[in-house]
């Protein structure tokens, strides 16, 4: 089964200023040549009060804009918080749910990742839905137990797996330069791919596009990507650099 490559630029809370991210944008422009847009697609998750602004940028890029979180509730006395429908009626059809740092920085537990899936499927939002181990658990050998445990609480919640996309991300290989090994996330990632088709079904397993993030960078993406059951990256700091169209037309 052949799945299109997806690759996110999750850009966090950075750069310092909306005229850098501008500058990066236009750094982007000039290697647009070397991409094969057939092959991949990309979204870019830029800090929520930049969104709509940089959006006709990234836009015309020919890439997507994609939320970095979003709340589990509709309209009401939620200060702080902004709905799926807000984001669709902007225009904005992708957000991430369950970010590790949403996991561990602000407490947001499985329930609250499945509530928030359950919202945007409701309101018809695209999710990268992020999953994946600490060090300890995967020293401790429990890294599918995670993995499973953090995808059963969704499960229930998704109708439309059209619009699911699986981020993979260890813990421990975010923003530390210690990218897992492909065979690492291969051996992960095909496990995954096999929890799905015995918990929803084999159409959908072999649908699932598969992203691997954890200081991806130009170096080391493309062996990463050579594994079949990788189909793209959610890529941190390095898509904060000029360099972030390598690893993009490395994939597509
Ligand atoms: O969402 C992206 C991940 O947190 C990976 O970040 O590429 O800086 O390790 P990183």
């Amino acid at each position: 089964m052949s799945r299109k490559f997806i690759v996110g630029g999750n850009w966090k809370c950075n750069p310092a200023s909306m005229k850098e991210a501008n500058t990066l944008l236009k750094e982007w422009k000039k290697s647009l040549p070397s991409v094969d847009k057939s092959k991949v697609d990309v979204v870019i998750c830029p800090p929520a009060l930049w969104m709509t602004t940089l959006s006709p940028a990234i836009e015309a890029l020919g890439m997507q804009t994609c939320a970095q979180n979003v709340g589990k509730n509709d309209a009401g006395a939620f200060t702080g918080e902004w709905t799926a429908a807000n984001l669709l009626d902007l225009n904005i059809k992708w957000t991430l749910i369950g970010h590790s740092e949403r996991r561990t920085k602000y407490g947001e537990t499985d329930a609250d990742v499945a509530e928030k899936v359950a919202k945007c499927q409701e309101i018809g939002v695209n999710v990268i839905l992020c999953i994946g181990e600490t060090l300890e658990e995967r020293e401790g050998g429990k890294t599918d137990e995670v993995n499973k445990r953090q995808l059963a609480a969704v499960i229930p919640k998704v109708k439309d797996w059209s619009k699911i996309v699986l981020a993979y991300e260890p813990v421990w290989a975010i923003g530390t330069g210690k990218v897992a090994t492909p065979e690492q996330a291969e051996e992960t990632q095909a496990a995954i791919r096999a929890y799905i088709k015995g918990a929803v079904s084999s159409d959908v397993a072999d649908k699932l596009q598969i992203q691997y993030g954890g200081s991806v960078s130009p170096d080391n993406c493309a062996e990463l990507i050579t594994k079949p059951n990788i189909d793209g990256f959610l890529v941190g700091g390095a898509s904060l650099k000029p360099t972030f169209m390598e690893i993009v037309s490395k994939v597509g």
